[in-house]
Protein backbone atom coordinates (compact mmCIF):
# COMPACT_ATOMS: atom_id res chain seq x y z
CA UNK A 1 0.00 0.00 0.00
CA UNK A 2 1.36 3.77 -0.86
CA UNK A 3 1.48 5.74 1.80
CA UNK A 4 -1.41 8.25 2.45
CA UNK A 5 -2.25 11.33 1.32
CA UNK A 6 -1.53 14.24 3.98
CA UNK A 7 -5.14 14.69 5.59
CA UNK A 8 -6.90 16.43 8.19
CA UNK A 9 -10.14 15.37 10.54
CA UNK A 10 -12.36 17.78 11.77
CA UNK A 11 -15.04 17.26 13.91
CA UNK A 12 -17.68 19.99 12.54
CA UNK A 13 -19.13 22.07 14.96
CA UNK A 14 -23.14 22.07 14.90
CA UNK A 15 -24.69 24.01 12.77
CA UNK A 16 -21.27 24.80 10.63
CA UNK A 17 -21.55 25.29 7.03
CA UNK A 18 -19.21 22.12 6.95
CA UNK A 19 -21.60 19.61 7.77
CA UNK A 20 -22.61 19.84 3.58
CA UNK A 21 -19.17 18.91 2.58
CA UNK A 22 -19.97 15.65 4.70
CA UNK A 23 -23.41 15.15 3.12
CA UNK A 24 -21.60 15.54 0.03
CA UNK A 25 -18.96 13.35 0.45
CA UNK A 26 -22.04 10.79 1.54
CA UNK A 27 -24.12 11.51 -1.73
CA UNK A 28 -21.19 10.71 -3.73
CA UNK A 29 -20.35 6.99 -2.07
CA UNK A 30 -24.04 6.35 -1.14
CA UNK A 31 -26.52 7.51 -3.47
CA UNK A 32 -24.06 8.09 -7.39
CA UNK A 33 -21.77 5.50 -6.81
CA UNK A 34 -23.53 2.84 -4.29
CA UNK A 35 -27.16 3.51 -5.51
CA UNK A 36 -29.43 4.28 -2.42
CA UNK A 37 -31.79 6.72 -2.99
CA UNK A 38 -31.26 10.38 -2.48
CA UNK A 39 -34.03 11.46 -0.44
CA UNK A 40 -33.25 9.06 2.58
CA UNK A 41 -29.34 9.92 2.55
CA UNK A 42 -30.81 13.09 5.48
CA UNK A 43 -32.25 11.00 7.82
CA UNK A 44 -33.21 12.04 11.18
CA UNK A 45 -29.85 11.37 13.00
CA UNK A 46 -28.29 14.09 11.35
CA UNK A 47 -29.66 16.73 13.08
CA UNK A 48 -28.32 15.43 16.91
CA UNK A 49 -25.32 13.44 15.52
CA UNK A 50 -21.42 14.82 15.82
CA UNK A 51 -19.75 14.64 12.32
CA UNK A 52 -16.14 13.94 11.18
CA UNK A 53 -14.70 15.66 8.09
CA UNK A 54 -11.47 14.15 5.99
CA UNK A 55 -10.21 16.31 4.06
CA UNK A 56 -7.08 16.26 2.46
CA UNK A 57 -4.14 19.23 3.29
CA UNK A 58 -3.49 21.49 2.34
CA UNK A 59 -6.23 21.82 -0.74
CA UNK A 60 -8.66 20.78 1.81
CA UNK A 61 -10.31 18.79 -0.36
CA UNK A 62 -13.46 17.35 1.57
CA UNK A 63 -12.89 13.03 0.82
CA UNK A 64 -14.08 10.86 3.30
CA UNK A 65 -16.84 11.37 6.78
CA UNK A 66 -18.31 9.40 9.60
CA UNK A 67 -20.40 10.74 12.35
CA UNK A 68 -21.69 9.42 15.67
CA UNK A 69 -24.96 9.32 17.58
CA UNK A 70 -25.39 8.65 21.28
CA UNK A 71 -27.79 6.28 22.45
CA UNK A 72 -28.91 4.84 25.91
CA UNK A 73 -27.10 2.34 25.99
CA UNK A 74 -24.57 2.57 23.39
CA UNK A 75 -23.31 5.13 20.35
CA UNK A 76 -23.46 4.65 16.95
CA UNK A 77 -21.10 4.53 13.92
CA UNK A 78 -23.06 5.73 10.60
CA UNK A 79 -22.93 7.05 7.08
CA UNK A 80 -19.09 5.93 7.25
CA UNK A 81 -17.50 6.66 3.66
CA UNK A 82 -14.60 7.66 1.98
CA UNK A 83 -14.47 8.62 -1.76
CA UNK A 84 -13.24 5.83 -4.03
CA UNK A 85 -10.19 7.17 -5.49
CA UNK A 86 -9.03 7.62 -1.61
CA UNK A 87 -9.39 4.27 -0.33
CA UNK A 88 -7.06 1.60 1.01
CA UNK A 89 -4.91 4.48 2.28
CA UNK A 90 -6.55 3.75 5.90
CA UNK A 91 -8.29 6.98 5.68
CA UNK A 92 -11.71 5.00 6.91
CA UNK A 93 -9.55 3.65 9.50
CA UNK A 94 -8.45 6.92 10.56
CA UNK A 95 -12.30 7.95 10.91
CA UNK A 96 -13.34 5.16 12.94
CA UNK A 97 -10.53 6.08 15.29
CA UNK A 98 -11.36 9.33 15.57
CA UNK A 99 -14.39 8.58 16.17
CA UNK A 100 -13.64 5.77 19.21
CA UNK A 101 -11.83 9.05 20.65
CA UNK A 102 -14.86 10.75 21.05
CA UNK A 103 -16.72 8.25 22.10
CA UNK A 104 -14.12 7.30 24.64
CA UNK A 105 -13.73 11.18 26.20
CA UNK A 106 -17.61 11.73 25.87
CA UNK A 107 -18.34 8.84 27.73
CA UNK A 108 -15.87 9.81 30.35
CA UNK A 109 -17.25 13.24 30.90
CA UNK A 110 -20.99 11.53 30.93
CA UNK A 111 -19.62 9.89 34.66
CA UNK A 112 -18.07 6.30 33.14
CA UNK A 113 -15.40 5.19 35.29
CA UNK A 114 -12.06 3.35 34.03
CA UNK A 115 -12.77 -0.50 33.91
CA UNK A 116 -15.60 0.12 31.92
CA UNK A 117 -16.61 -0.49 28.47
CA UNK A 118 -18.49 1.84 25.78
CA UNK A 119 -20.43 0.32 23.04
CA UNK A 120 -19.81 1.42 19.87
CA UNK A 121 -22.76 -0.34 17.52
CA UNK A 122 -22.31 -0.28 13.68
CA UNK A 123 -24.68 -1.56 10.89
CA UNK A 124 -22.05 -2.64 8.13
CA UNK A 125 -23.22 -3.23 5.13
CA UNK A 126 -21.99 -7.29 3.99
CA UNK A 127 -18.86 -6.15 2.06
CA UNK A 128 -17.52 -3.89 4.98
CA UNK A 129 -17.64 -6.45 7.28
CA UNK A 130 -14.11 -7.40 7.17
CA UNK A 131 -12.84 -3.56 7.29
CA UNK A 132 -15.11 -3.37 10.77
CA UNK A 133 -13.59 -6.19 12.00
CA UNK A 134 -9.70 -5.20 11.50
CA UNK A 135 -10.96 -2.20 14.16
CA UNK A 136 -12.36 -4.90 17.07
CA UNK A 137 -15.88 -5.27 15.47
CA UNK A 138 -17.87 -8.40 15.95
CA UNK A 139 -20.90 -9.45 14.17
CA UNK A 140 -24.13 -9.80 16.59
CA UNK A 141 -27.58 -11.05 15.92
CA UNK A 142 -28.52 -12.10 11.60
CA UNK A 143 -28.26 -10.04 8.40
CA UNK A 144 -30.79 -7.85 8.05
CA UNK A 145 -32.37 -5.74 5.39
CA UNK A 146 -31.86 -1.60 6.03
CA UNK A 147 -32.09 0.77 2.95
CA UNK A 148 -33.26 -2.48 0.54
CA UNK A 149 -29.17 -4.07 1.25
CA UNK A 150 -28.15 -6.55 3.28
CA UNK A 151 -26.63 -5.50 6.94
CA UNK A 152 -24.65 -6.84 9.80
CA UNK A 153 -25.16 -5.30 13.07
CA UNK A 154 -20.81 -5.07 14.30
CA UNK A 155 -20.08 -4.25 18.10
CA UNK A 156 -17.65 -2.85 19.38
CA UNK A 157 -16.08 -2.85 22.67
CA UNK A 158 -13.85 0.03 23.69
CA UNK A 159 -11.99 0.08 27.15
CA UNK A 160 -11.65 3.09 29.22
CA UNK A 161 -8.67 3.77 31.00
CA UNK A 162 -6.76 7.49 31.09
C1 LIG B 1 -15.52 0.96 3.94
C2 LIG B 1 -14.58 2.15 3.63
C3 LIG B 1 -14.99 3.34 4.46
C4 LIG B 1 -13.15 1.72 3.97
O1 LIG B 1 -12.32 2.88 3.79
P1 LIG B 1 -10.77 2.73 3.38
O2 LIG B 1 -10.14 4.05 3.63
O3 LIG B 1 -10.67 2.14 2.02
O4 LIG B 1 -10.27 1.62 4.41
P2 LIG B 1 -8.83 1.56 5.12
O5 LIG B 1 -7.77 1.76 4.09
O6 LIG B 1 -8.82 2.47 6.30
O7 LIG B 1 -8.83 0.05 5.60
C5 LIG B 1 -8.39 -0.34 6.90
C6 LIG B 1 -8.12 -1.83 6.83
O8 LIG B 1 -9.33 -2.52 6.43
C7 LIG B 1 -9.10 -3.21 5.20
N1 LIG B 1 -10.30 -3.05 4.41
C8 LIG B 1 -10.75 -1.93 3.80
N2 LIG B 1 -11.93 -2.19 3.19
C9 LIG B 1 -12.20 -3.48 3.43
C10 LIG B 1 -13.28 -4.34 3.06
N3 LIG B 1 -14.31 -3.89 2.34
N4 LIG B 1 -13.23 -5.64 3.48
C11 LIG B 1 -12.20 -6.09 4.23
N5 LIG B 1 -11.15 -5.31 4.62
C12 LIG B 1 -11.17 -4.04 4.21
C13 LIG B 1 -7.89 -2.55 4.57
O9 LIG B 1 -7.22 -3.43 3.71
C14 LIG B 1 -7.07 -2.19 5.80
O10 LIG B 1 -6.42 -3.35 6.26
P3 LIG B 1 -4.93 -3.25 6.92
O11 LIG B 1 -5.07 -2.37 8.15
O12 LIG B 1 -4.60 -4.67 7.24
O13 LIG B 1 -4.06 -2.64 5.89
C15 LIG B 1 -14.63 2.50 2.11
O14 LIG B 1 -14.34 1.34 1.37
C16 LIG B 1 -15.96 3.07 1.64
O15 LIG B 1 -16.22 4.26 1.79
N6 LIG B 1 -16.79 2.20 1.05
C17 LIG B 1 -18.08 2.65 0.50
C18 LIG B 1 -19.03 3.07 1.59
C19 LIG B 1 -19.25 1.99 2.60
O16 LIG B 1 -19.42 0.82 2.28
N7 LIG B 1 -19.24 2.43 3.87
C20 LIG B 1 -19.50 1.55 4.98
C21 LIG B 1 -20.95 1.45 5.17
S1 LIG B 1 -21.32 0.26 6.41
Amino acid sequence: MSSAPAHEIILVPARDALRQQCYDVRIAVFHREQGFPLDTEIDDLDASATHFLLRLTPSLTPVGTIRCTKHARYYKLSRLAVLADCRRFRLGRALVLALHAHVQQDAQHSGARDGDAVLVRAHSQLPARGFYAKLGYQPEGEEFDEDGAPHQLMVARLPLSD
